[in-house]
Formats: C-alpha cells, structure tokens, sequence
C-alpha cells in the first residue's frame, strides 16, 4: 500500500482473490491489478468540482470505485487523473497508484496513461470507471475470474436497460459474440435500439489491452479516443471477446448529471439500509434514513426518521438515534439517546445522552450516562461518567470529571480572541446556572458555584464560589415609575 504520484517503478506480482459463495466452491488465485478512470470533467455535472469528488451518501464517487476494487482483493490499483485533479489526487493517493492523464481525450487514452505503470504486467487488468459507485466486489472479481477461465482479450460487463440512452450499446454477431460497442452518439438508429449497454467496467489480458490501445484512434462524433473500440479491435485479432450480464442494472448506473447522482444515491440507500434492517436495526421509515457505507451498527438499533449517519460513524447496540440527526465520524456506545443532534468526530459512550438539540463538535467526548442537553454545544471536551450539561451551555477545551451538574445557561469562555484556553473542573462539584468560566480555571473535587459567577480564579477542593454583584431593592420604585409614565 502507499504508492507515489507519477510512474510507478515495475510493478509488483499482484494477487486477486475471487472469494467463494460456498465454503465447497474452489478459490482461485491470479495476478490482477486494476486502472480506476477518474480524469474526465463531468461536463453533464455543470460543476466546478471534477465529477468523481461528488458524493453519495457521504462517499466520493471514485472512492466508492476504489474500495470496491480493493474489498474485490484487487492490492494494485491504479487511479487515472486529470481535470481538477488536485481534488481527486487527495481522495485516492493513500491506497492507489496516481497516474495523471494530462488531456482528456477519451478512455483509451485515460488507460494508456496507465502504459509505463503496467509496462512489465502480464495478467488480469480489470478496468473501472470511476463514475459508477455502486459496482459490486463480487462483480469485480468475477470478471477477472470469466476472464481467466476463458484466456479472453477482454470481458466486458454489460446490462439491459429500458431506457439505455447515454450509454454505449453492446452490438453481437448473428451467433450472438460481441462484435463490438458503438457509442450513442456515432450510433444508427438500428443500433441505438439495442439495448444491452457498455457498463464501463471490464477485465483485459494486459498485454492484449495495451497491444490494442495502439490501434485506436478518434475517427468519430466525440473526436474522442474510445476504450470500447479495443473490444472490435481485439476480436479482429483473433481473441475471444466476452461480455458478462449483470443481473442488477443498478451496479452499473453511471452518474454523468445530478439527477443521476440523486438516483444513484437512492439505489446506495436502499442497498444499505436493506442490509442493515435485515441484520436488527429498525427503521420506521427507511426512506427517511441515510447511511454511508462504512458505517457499523449494532442489532436492536433504532433509527427514527431524518437520521443521517455518515463517514466511519459506529452505532452500539440498543441505541436510538434520530429523529433529525446528523453523525459523522462519530462513536456511539450502547444503549444512548441521541435525539435531534449533529455530531461531527465525537465520542458518545455507553448509556450517554444527547438533545433534542445537541451540538458535539470534533473530540467532544460524553462518558458513560453522561448527558449533553437542549441547545448544549461541546467541543473538544470530556464530560465525565454520569455528568450532566442538561440546557443551553456552551463548553470547550474542557474536562468535566464524574458527576458534575452544569447548571442552565454555563459557558466557557475559551477563547481570549487569539488562543484557547483549558477548563478543568473536578468530580462532583456543582455548577450554578449562568456560571462563566474565564480560564485557564481549576475547580476541585466537590466544590459548589453559587449561580451567576463569573469564574476568574481557581477554586480548591469542597469550596463555595460566589462572584456576582449585590443585588439592591428599591422600594416602590415601580409604582413610581408607572404612574410617572401615565402623567406624560
Ligand atoms: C463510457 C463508455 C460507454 C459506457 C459508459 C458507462 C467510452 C467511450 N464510453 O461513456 O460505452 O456505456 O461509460 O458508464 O468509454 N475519463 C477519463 N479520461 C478521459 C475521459 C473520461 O479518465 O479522457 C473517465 C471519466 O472521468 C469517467 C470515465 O472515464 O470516470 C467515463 O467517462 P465518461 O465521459 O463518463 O464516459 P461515458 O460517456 O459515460
Ligand atoms: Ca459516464
């Protein structure tokens, strides 16, 4: 793993794992490797982002490709880059090898990029499009395995679609073998008819790929170079050229425009939360829940509607979360309440509690039974075992120990305008309402504040605090004053 921007030295003997159904069907092994397409614009996006940095669910589309290829147990995969790719370099160089495609002029050309990378290659080179997040390992792999069984030049991916528009059609032979794949655009009326479609995801002998790529040229309506015409290419050499159906279209749905990155992100949902209700988790209304797809959750987890848990979030089991909620990156224990809250990076242990309306920002951290209330915001802060921040608080840079009630209305004010500054406050103490903490500040153990203090100054162990002007009545100023309003 980790490999560098640019040309990749040789590249390594690669293992491809096809993973068995059943524990009795035989495992295979093979060399493979495979190249993601993520260089183009997505002019149809009408973006300023290049169209792979788009999301669903939380998950970049080229991500979505990447990982798919590597949970196939592809361990080389290359990542075509291009337009904007500043933006799509970060998302990918972690886990794959980046080639960047310095003009966008087709497909083929996007994988001869790959030429110098794969040069002393010789085995299964899937390639991927990096606009179809919701292609399947399973298919990946079984492409490379087709391939392998067959030696073919090339097994292409296909699906039948009612409407195929947009997609490149799939043209056979009268003994029904793939002949080769035409474009919408350079389409006749005959062929724009057919509709079994080019899913943009292919497995190649590598050399026979790179030995084509050659002989492609732009001769067409896009005045593009077409990876598709290596299919007729290769069948004129003499190579078996295969095509493998999907049986689930959806895998194959290429997001080129957001209205298809809206119905792509409606299959992912669905995938998903069809996944998760199946393992224990209830969902009065899946429509209404949104999860990315590495988030874990637990059995016996409810999720109430407008719940949206994104990025590496995880979900303890007996937990309800929702309605109106929004987690991301966030850890929640078992058995929490998490109730009309956004939470980005936080840490909610067992049997914590947060909202209705609760803001836990990064390293936000509820112990175990410790609540975040209505209108509470938390950041980098630890609120101890079975402490409380029950209303209208605001809390940084803070360490609350075990059992502290934090009255109504505390703030702490961290920030002096150019750094922040730490809030330390002991076990057991209790916090009046409307306390500010002006820190850097320590309460000890078991220390009470009278409500209303401002606290400026460390208080010991089992001490009162009280820092609040004198109150004066006045008497009858009030009737005074009204009366004094009436005479004018
Ligand atoms: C492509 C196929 C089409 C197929 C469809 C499936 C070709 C010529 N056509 O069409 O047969 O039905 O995918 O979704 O291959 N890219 C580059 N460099 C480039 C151009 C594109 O890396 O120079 C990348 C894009 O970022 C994208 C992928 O290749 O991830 C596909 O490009 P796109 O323009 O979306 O091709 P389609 O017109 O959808
Ligand atoms: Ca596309």
């Amino acid at each position: 793993r980790g490999f560098c921007v640019g040309f990749a030295p040789a590249v390594r003997t690669l293992r491809y794992t096809v993973r068995s159904k059943t524990p009795c069907e035989r495992r295979e092994t093979m060399e493979a490797a495979a190249i993601v397409l993520a260089a183009g614009a997505g002019t149809r996006m009408k973006s300023k982002k290049p169209k792979v940095v788009h999301e669903v669910l939380g998950k970049p589309l080229v991500r979505w490709v990447v990982d798919a290829a590597h949970a196939a147990g592809v361990t080389q995969v290359a990542t075509v880059v291009g337009h904007a790719r500043e933006q799509v370099i970060p998302l990918v160089e972690g886990d794959t090898q980046v080639v960047v495609q310095e003009v966008q002029n087709g497909t083929a050309g996007a994988v001869l990029a790959c030429a110098d990378a794969f040069a002393g290659f010789d085995g299964s080179l899937s390639v991927l499009t990096g606009d179809c997040p919701l292609i399947k390992p399973e298919t990946i792999a079984r492409l490379a395995q087709v391939r392998d069984e067959n030696n073919a030049a090339v097994v292409v991916l296909t699906m039948k679609l009612d409407d195929p528009t947009g997609y490149g059609r799939i043209i056979r032979d009268a003994d029904g073998q793939v002949e080769r794949i035409v474009e919408q655009k350079d389409a006749t009326p005959d062929e724009a008819a057919v509709n079994e479609c080019n899913s943009g995801f292919y497995c190649f002998d590598a050399r026979a790929l790179f030995d084509a790529l050659g002989q492609v040229d732009d001769d067409n309506a896009q005045g593009e170079f077409y990876l598709t015409d290596v299919l007729a290419i290769c069948r004129a050499a003499g190579r078996p050229v295969l095509a493998l159906p999907t049986d689930d279209p959806s895998e194959c749905l290429g997001v080129n425009s957001r209205a298809q990155l809206a119905e792509a992100t409606k299959f992912a949902q669905r995938r998903i939360n069809a996944a998760h209700l199946a393992a224990g988790v209830t969902m009065i209304d899946p429509d209404q829940v949104w999860i990315g797809p590495d988030v874990v959750i637990e059995q016996d987890v409810e999720l109430l509607p407008q719940t949206f848990l994104m990025g590496s979030t995880s979900v303890g089991e007996d937990s309800v979360i929702g309605p109106n909620s929004r987690l991301t990156d966030t850890v929640v224990g078992r058995g929490c309440t998490v109730d009309e809250t956004v939470a980005v990076e936080a840490l909610i242990d067992d049997g914590a509690s947060c909202g209705p309306r609760a803001y836990l920002r990064p390293a936000a951290h509820l112990c175990e039974g410790a609540k975040a209330g209505t209108h509470v915001e938390i950041k980098k802060s630890t609120v101890g075992k079975g402490s409380k921040v029950p209303h209208l608080s605001y809390i940084g840079d803070a360490t609350i120990g075990e059992d502290v009630n934090i009255g109504a209305g505390s703030i702490t004010c961290n920030y002096d305008g150019k750094k922040k500054w730490p809030t330390t406050i002991g076990d057991n103490v209790f916090v009046g309402c409307n306390t500010n903490f002006v820190p850097p500040v320590t309460v000890g153990d078991g220390a009470y504040i009278a409500a209303a203090t401002t606290v400026t100054e460390d208080i010991p162990a089992d001490a009162m605090a009280i820092g609040r002007s004198r109150q004066e009545n006045k008497a009858g100023w009030a009737e005074e004053n009204r009366k004094k309003k009436q005479k004018t």
